[in-house]
């Protein structure tokens, strides 16, 4: 069975819920948009790139779900709060929120960054999770609870190998705290908020090209930065295996959860 095929699991008790997904064009988020949607949860997925999120929105509804693009850049606060107004006015609730649009921005050594390059990576990486978390809790607080997921890395938690990424780790860092923080002061609403740190993540079809490729000789294999102790010849993640993760962050399979960091790297960065 692919992996892109069918979820690892359906939570039964997903059924009927709303969803809030930040670039879920990509692949992240569009993997983990087709997973709850399976679960019978209808999604409100974001994305900066409209074309492709309608694409996106045009899989999710081909598995028989329910999804509605809301494009936006999650940098822009007023336009989240009104794709979150938008999507409760539709579905009449928010019940999980994965605020997980994110890119690497620039990597360059410190004294090397234009000006403005060093924020805009936490702009988006960090500030782009607030502004989609914070418009969707009054209305879980209305509606008895909810379960936020953050996508950070391990570049925030683990593994800090990779020279140039300071913006990137200083942002996916603040989401853990950020997340640790809230999960305390949203508690007594039922909203439980956990932090997920992938490392390499790379979908099944391009693993399975680029290792054709380098069997017949089209290109070098890469050395991996670190190895992958768990799987065959330290393959990458896949978008799925995240998108399984928060299936169950967002089911009352994990209702005792709140505040976790949780690596999904195959031991990438402790090997
Ligand atoms: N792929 C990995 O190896 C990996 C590892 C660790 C963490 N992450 C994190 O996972 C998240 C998703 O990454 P992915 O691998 O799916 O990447 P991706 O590039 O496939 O998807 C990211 C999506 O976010 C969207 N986006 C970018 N800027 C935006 C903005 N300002 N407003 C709204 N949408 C915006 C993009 O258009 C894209 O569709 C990111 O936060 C990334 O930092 C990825």
């Amino acid at each position: 069975m692919a992996m892109e095929e069918k979820p690892l699991h359906i939570y039964e008790d997903l059924k009927g819920k709303v969803a809030f997904v930040t670039g879920a064009a990509g692949r992240i988020g569009l993997a983990t948009s087709l997973a709850l949607a399976r679960s019978g949860v209808t999604v409100g997925m974001v994305d900066i790139k409209e074309e492709p999120l309608v694409e996106a929105c045009q899989k999710v509804e081909a598995i028989g779900g329910r999804a509605i693009p809301l494009t936006a850049d999650v940098t822009d606060a007023a336009r989240m709060t009104a794709c979150a107004q938008t999507l409760v006015e539709t579905f009449e609730s928010i019940d999980i929120v994965f605020a997980n649009a994110g890119n690497n921005c620039k990597w360059r050594y410190i004294e090397d960054f234009e000006p403005g390059e060093w924020e805009n990576t936490i702009r988006l990486n960090l500030m782009g999770a607030y502004h989609t978390i914070s418009p969707a809790i009054p209305i879980m607080k209305e509606h008895g609870g909810g379960s936020v997921a953050v996508t950070s890395s391990i570049n925030g938690t683990t593994y800090f190998g990779n020279k140039g990424a300071s913006a990137y780790c200083a942002a996916k860092a603040g989401l853990v705290a950020m997340v640790k923080s809230l999960a305390v002061e949203l508690a007594e609403h039922r909203i439980r908020v956990n932090s997920v740190c992938p490392g390499s993540i790379q979908s099944q079809q391009n693993w399975n090209r680029y290792m054709d490729d380098v069997r017949e000789g089209k290109r070098e294999r890469r050395k991996p930065h670190n190895p992958i102790p768990l799987t065959a010849d330290s393959q990458p993640g896949t978008p799925e295996d995240v998108a399984s993760l928060v299936c169950f962050l967002a089911s009352n399979a994990s209702k005792h959860m709140t505040g976790a960091t949780i690596t999904l790297d195959g031991a990438q960065s402790i090997s």
